[in-house]
């Protein structure tokens, strides 16, 4: 029981990595708040959350809208009083180099991934000041550290997404606020499954291959993930702060 009786909000719960993360908070204690903008998944992994005995609710959230995140803040303090624990997870994808991008994917992904988590942030950290203190988990991706080939949008919106992470790291330190990112690398879910679509649609990345010469050759399920994700949010990493953490198989070594 990490979390016991902490206030935990994740963003992209309805399913995935974001899903996952909810039912390992949940299970370490905390009472869990989902958003996500899939309302029917989003209810009914509540719902069976709640069937294991636990506190969880499912609020609808965009989070590219400042009126998402006024009114979710604002009803979950209401509801709880205060936020110990903000997991940033919601996160878009697309396979798109330099030339081929449009201004309308490009906005969609880095709106998503990079504002999104900036929105979080200053909706969440004014609370979490009055709390007394509080972590935060944003989303990067080893690809906020690596480069590779055709995710130019992406790639800008998870180095983005460590920017906001050590600034906002930095600036509430001595506020008891913590704030770090998780990095993944290939992830079991509805997202790769699109990406590897595209990979043998394109045959331009032979992802069986690439897999193989992988450290832990295979790919990483949301577990794995939000194990780490559990320890970010909770004392166990009380003295870490504005770091990425990487969750991929040995990826960066
Ligand atoms: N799957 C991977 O290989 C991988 C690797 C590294 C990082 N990531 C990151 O992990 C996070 C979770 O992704 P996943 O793998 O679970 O993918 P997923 O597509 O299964 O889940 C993403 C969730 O985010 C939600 N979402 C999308 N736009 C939203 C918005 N505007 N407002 C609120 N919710 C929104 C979706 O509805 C969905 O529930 C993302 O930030 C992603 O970029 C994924």
């Amino acid at each position: 029981m990490l979390l016991k009786d902490r206030i935990a909000l994740v963003t992209g719960a309805a399913r995935g990595q974001g899903a996952s993360h909810a039912r390992h908070l949940a299970r370490e204690g905390a009472r869990v708040v989902l958003t996500d903008i899939l309302d029917d998944l989003g209810k009914t992994v509540a719902e069976e959350i709640r069937e294991t005995g636990a506190d969880a609710t499912y609020l609808r959230l965009d989070v590219r809208e400042t009126a998402d995140w006024e009114k979710t803040v604002a009803d979950v303090v209401k509801q709880y009083g205060r936020i110990d624990v903000l997991v940033n997870n919601a996160g878009v994808c697309e396979l798109s180099d330099v030339e081929s991008t449009t201004d309308e994917e490009w906005k969609y992904v880095v709106d998503t991934n990079a504002m999104g988590v900036f929105k979080g942030c200053r909706a969440v950290v004014p609370v979490m000041k009055r709390g007394g203190g509080g972590a935060i988990v944003n989303t990067a991706s080893v690809q906020a550290v690596k480069g590779t080939w055709g995710y130019v949008a992406y790639q800008a919106s998870k180095s983005a997404v460590l920017g906001v992470t050590r600034s906002v790291a930095l600036t509430y330190a001595n506020d008891g606020i913590r704030a770090n990112a998780v990095a993944p690398s290939a992830v079991n879910t509805d997202m790769l499954a699109k990406e590897m679509e595209h990979f043998r649609q394109n045959e331009w990345f032979d992802f069986d291959k690439w897999l193989e010469e992988q450290p832990i050759s295979r790919i990483a399920e949301p577990e794995d993930v939000s194990r780490m994700v559990v320890f970010l949010a909770s004392d166990l990493s009380s003295y870490s702060t504005g770091g990425v953490f990487p969750v991929d198989g040995g990826l960066l070594a």
